[in-house]
């Protein structure tokens, strides 16, 4: 198969002549960031980027990097696509917006709903003709919970109000989106999770598995904490499960295959809804336009965002399964919620452009059957680094755990910070890749060539030489 199916994008910027200091002195004055330590970012200054093309970006003192994480798991179709510019050039010039409230639409989302129906398969009774629209996920997965017990109420089970998320896993930052996810920092900013939000534990083989056990065993194991969480709750009082098909934010864990379809027996067994948040695995990332057919499973709810429209503007949504919908429709009246850009005509006029983009250029396809391949071998090789635990990908993700020894899988100290180590070597040497802990990962653009993966390989292995360098320079 070529590995060369697609033209290099068209370079449409430049890098403009950016005083670094002075954006940096603005910055630091008047912008909090997102997931940032002020105090830390005050001392170094932020990295200025300015400009992108391809699967690359650059910052404003000229330093070109390989954006290994696809902006933030986002920017699928790659930098530069004169073509989403153009949507939103023509639709700013057309409607550049109206609200969808109140008996209104507009042609792009309607078209683009009508699109993503199309694109979800339909599993076993459970088809996808209905889209809610948000602009992230964190708004999405907020949906889905109005969504869930607005389900409920209506089929006259209003106690059933409870919904189960997993330990690290990630649904985002709002109130109710960090309350599902299952991250411990920040569960201790702010009081969450709110009430009626429980978790179990995440199907993480390397962390959970007892001594021997198989990964098929664990997986079934694993699935089996949400059987236990609804026994203990009161099978009753459970409104729905949600889970990342593959952890993201959580270090890219990758569940063994039996857990996905246990879950699913699981939640057929008790009348649970299912949300499959698929913020990051959705659009081609795990190979397929969405992944709970990759995994084997039925979902009610699939939460989307990123890559609809490759983060060239903001947009997400849920995708409603007929279940759902039937009963929000025939059932519902009207249901008292939705956004101000709920169906934004721009954000919809790109998402269509990308996805024409994406079928044009069959990026889904090659990473099924090409790329996503091509990374798995090439990456599986770094399992021969004397740092490196585990190494593994699906799709175009990829994890891999960093180890003082490799016999036992022992980690190093977590004060020693090794993830982040690693990652200043990744930047100092042209390269973003993410550190979760002593996880790192990567989920780089569905563009790349297989040159392009080999670059990248070379870089990931010089910064794990370097890393090892300076642990071994520190008798670690
Ligand atoms: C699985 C998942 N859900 C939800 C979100 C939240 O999306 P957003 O940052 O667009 O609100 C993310 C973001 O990374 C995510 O990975």
């Amino acid at each position: 198969m070529s590995t060369n199916v697609i033209a290099p994008p068209a370079i449409v910027s430049r890098a403009q002549a950016v005083d670094t200091k002075a954006v940096q002195a603005l910055d630091s004055a008047h912008y909090i960031h997102a997931f940032t330590d002020h105090g830390d970012l005050a001392t170094r200054g932020a990295r200025v980027m300015t400009h992108a093309e391809g699967i690359y970006v650059w910052d404003s003192e000229g330093k070109k990097v390989l954006d290994g994480m696809s902006g933030l798991w986002c920017v699928n179709a790659g930098y530069g696509r004169k073509e989403l510019a153009d949507a939103a050039y023509q639709q700013m010039m057309t409607l550049p917006y109206y609200n969808s409230f109140f008996q209104t639409t507009n042609v792009p989302a309607a078209k683009l709903a009508a699109k993503l129906a199309s694109l979800a398969p339909k599993v076993g009774d459970r088809s996808f003709d209905h889209v809610f629209y948000s602009s992230s996920g964190s708004e999405s997965n907020d949906t889905n919970v109005r969504m869930v017990r607005r389900y409920w109420d209506l089929l006259g089970q209003p106690q059933r109000k409870t919904i189960i998320g997993r330990v690290n896993g990630y649904h985002g930052s709002t109130m109710a989106g960090a309350s599902l996810g299952g991250m411990s920092g920040m569960h201790a900013q702010g009081d969450l999770p709110i009430p009626n939000i429980l978790h179990i534990e995440q199907p993480y083989y390397l962390e959970n598995a007892l001594p021997g056990e198989s990964e098929a065993d664990f997986g079934v194991r694993a699935a089996g904490w949400l059987e236990a969480k609804i026994l203990e709750v009161g099978p009753d009082k459970v409104a729905a499960f949600i889970g990342e098909p593959v952890q993201g934010a959580g270090g890219v864990i990758i569940p063994p295959a039996t857990y996905w379809p246990e879950i699913q027996r699981i939640v057929d067994k008790y009348g649970i809804l299912l949300i499959s948040d698929e913020v990051i695995c959705a659009f081609g990332r795990l190979g397929h336009w969405f992944a709970y057919e990759k995994l084997g499973y039925k979902p009610d709810l699939v939460t989307f965002a990123k890559g609809v429209t490759s983060g060239y503007v903001p947009l997400g949504g849920v995708m409603v399964g007929n279940r759902v919908a039937k009963v929000l429709i025939e059932q519902g009246g009207e249901f008292n919620h939705g956004y101000t850009y709920s169906g934004h005509p721009v954000a919809c006029a790109v998402a269509l452009a990308n996805l024409e983009l994406m079928e044009r250029d069959n990026l889904v396809g090659r990473v099924k059957d090409d790329i996503g391949p091509y990374l798995a071998k090439q990456f599986e090789k770094l399992n021969a680094h004397p740092l490196v635990g585990h190494a593994q990908t699906s799709g175009f993700v990829g994890g891999m755990l960093l180890v003082k020894n490799k016999e036992t899988g022992e980690t190093y100290d977590s004060d020693l910070a090794v993830g982040m180590m690693c990652r200043g070597h990744c930047f100092s040497n042209g390269l973003i890749m993410r550190a979760v802990g002593d996880r790192m990962i990567i989920a780089p653009p569905l563009i790349m060539t297989h040159a392009q993966i080999d670059e990248m390989m070379a870089l990931i292995v010089k910064c794990l030489d370097l890393t090892l360098a300076d642990l071994r320079k520190r008798g670690l």
